[in-house]
């Protein structure tokens, strides 16, 4: 009897993309998609750790499903629930002491091997944990993407050797990783031929990403240009350490390379760039800058941002506000700095007290917002290019997204789903922009 499978995602693009992976291999054992938790055989919770209150929200989510774990019983139907992800990696023994109603507790290296995991937890009945960093590469496992829609993520790199002192994902994803440029392209090629039309690369430090024969992800795009039916491409997060000369020449001459480009800064200030252990000061990241916006004019950039990393004064958060006048970012995301266990900013000095953070999320989140408003509204009257990927709202309408990401609806006949059209902006709504045919 067909199974049904439910997996909640937290986090980053990543944790999207291994939520679908997971579910490529459970098929074979019969596991179709499922719309809520009541009606899933499986339960699959893929969890976020990079921020505070990751743990503790998955917590009580458990909480939540015990119930409809109990419920199912006593109506004789069994629910598997496994916690995937970042959190299970970083906590997974506390996961079964504090839920020993979970079922699987699973790391981001070892989901290639939830079959055997789901077998095991049916025999046995008791928990299985496998957090391992296994030697295998998962990627060599895994059954091919199943395409959905035309636009997709494809994993490229993972792990991070960085160690921004902040940051848990070296310790949460593992060393760094790259995926041969041969199984990249035919993974590519697999989804251009299912429908897919723009293409994502994904990895936490995706442009260290590194091939045989001296490959950079410059070198990588050139040829993934080439697979028949990719029309666009795209790559996130970059570090601004990685942005080599190959990269930016990409920018300069690849039509299908996006020019948006995910470039996180976190802080404006030398001290604090210092203390993060980010390997670059602010005058390289603005010179950097320059050199994208100098080839590829119609360059975007986004970014991260901290406030109240451990020792960040006035003076240093005026240095993030300054920076980000300087460059101008079209859509950019800034959190309150959170100290994470384990890490070593967690152990500095002068962790700014939570109402300092407050005050100055807001202002930076209101500087943020008046640059994407600027800029949205700066886009009405142009002409740009979007994949129309899905039906709108409202009959006759179309969804689809802008090279910048912007949502972008028009009335346009449902055949041109999974193209690419020439539309003009005439309108900024407060989650989308409106066009018409161009
Ligand atoms: N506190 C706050 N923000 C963090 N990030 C990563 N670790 C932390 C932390 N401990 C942010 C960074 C990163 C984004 C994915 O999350 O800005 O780029
Ligand atoms: Fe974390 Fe820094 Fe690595 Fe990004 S580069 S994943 S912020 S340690």
């Amino acid at each position: 009897m067909a199974k049904r499978l439910f997996v909640k995602t937290y986090g980053c693009q990543m944790n999207v993309y291994d939520s679908a992976r997971m579910a490529d291999v459970l098929a074979p054992l019969g596991y179709g998609p499922a719309d809520h938790a009541e009606e899933a055989d499986m339960v699959i919770l893929n969890t976020c750790h990079i921020r505070e209150k990751a743990a503790e929200k998955v917590f009580s989510e458990l909480g939540r499903l015990r119930k409809i774990k109990t419920a199912r019983a006593e109506a004789g139907q069994r629910m598997i629930l496994a916690v995937a992800g970042c959190v299970a990696q970083a906590e997974g023994e506390e996961i079964l002491r504090r839920a020993p109603f979970v079922d699987i507790v699973l790391g981001p290296q070892t989901y290639h091997r939830l079959p055997e995991m789901v077998a095991q937890a049916a025999r046995a009945g008791g928990a299985v944990l496998d957090t391992e960093f296994p030697a295998e590469p998962k990627f060599d496992f895994l059954p091919e993407p199943l395409a959905q829609g035309s636009s997709a993520f494809l994993s490229v790199q993972e792990g991070c050797d960085k160690f921004c002192t902040f940051c848990v994902v070296p310790y949460t994803r593992g060393a760094e990783y790259s995926r041969p440029a041969t199984a990249i392209l035919a993974e590519a090629a697999k989804l251009a031929q299912g429908g897919v039309r723009e293409i994502t690369l994904l990895g936490q430090n995706v442009n260290g990403w590194h091939g045989d024969e001296g490959w950079g992800l410059g070198r990588l795009i050139r040829a993934l240009a080439e697979v028949p039916g990719v029309e666009r491409l795209r790559y996130t997060t970059s570090h601004p350490r990685d942005m080599d000369d190959e990269l930016i020449r990409a920018h300069a001459e690849l039509p299908q390379l996006m020019p948006f480009l995910h470039l996180p800064v976190q802080s404006g200030s030398d001290r604090i760039l210092a203390a993060m252990n980010r390997g670059h000061d602010r005058d390289t990241y603005l010179r950097l800058v320059d050199r994208l916006k100098s080839v590829c004019p119609d360059l975007a950039l986004s970014s991260d941002f901290i406030v109240g990393f451990p020792g960040e004064s006035d003076a240093d958060f005026e240095a993030s506000m300054d920076l980000i006048r300087q460059v101008g970012f079209v859509q950019t995301y800034s959190f309150k700095y959170s100290p994470r266990p384990g890490t070593p900013a967690a152990a500095m000095d002068q962790q700014v007290p939570e109402p300092v953070k407050d005050e100055r999320l807001a202002q930076v989140q209101a500087l943020l917002m008046e640059q994407t408003t600027r800029f949205n509204h700066s886009c009405v009257g142009r002409e740009m290019r979007v994949l129309l990927d899905r039906p709108g709202r409202h009959a006759g309408q179309l969804l689809g997204r802008s090279p910048y990401m912007q949502p972008v609806h028009v009335k346009a006949a449902a055949h041109l789903i999974g193209t690419v059209v020439n539309l003009r902006i005439t309108k900024v709504h407060p989650n989308s922009l409106e066009a018409i045919p161009a």
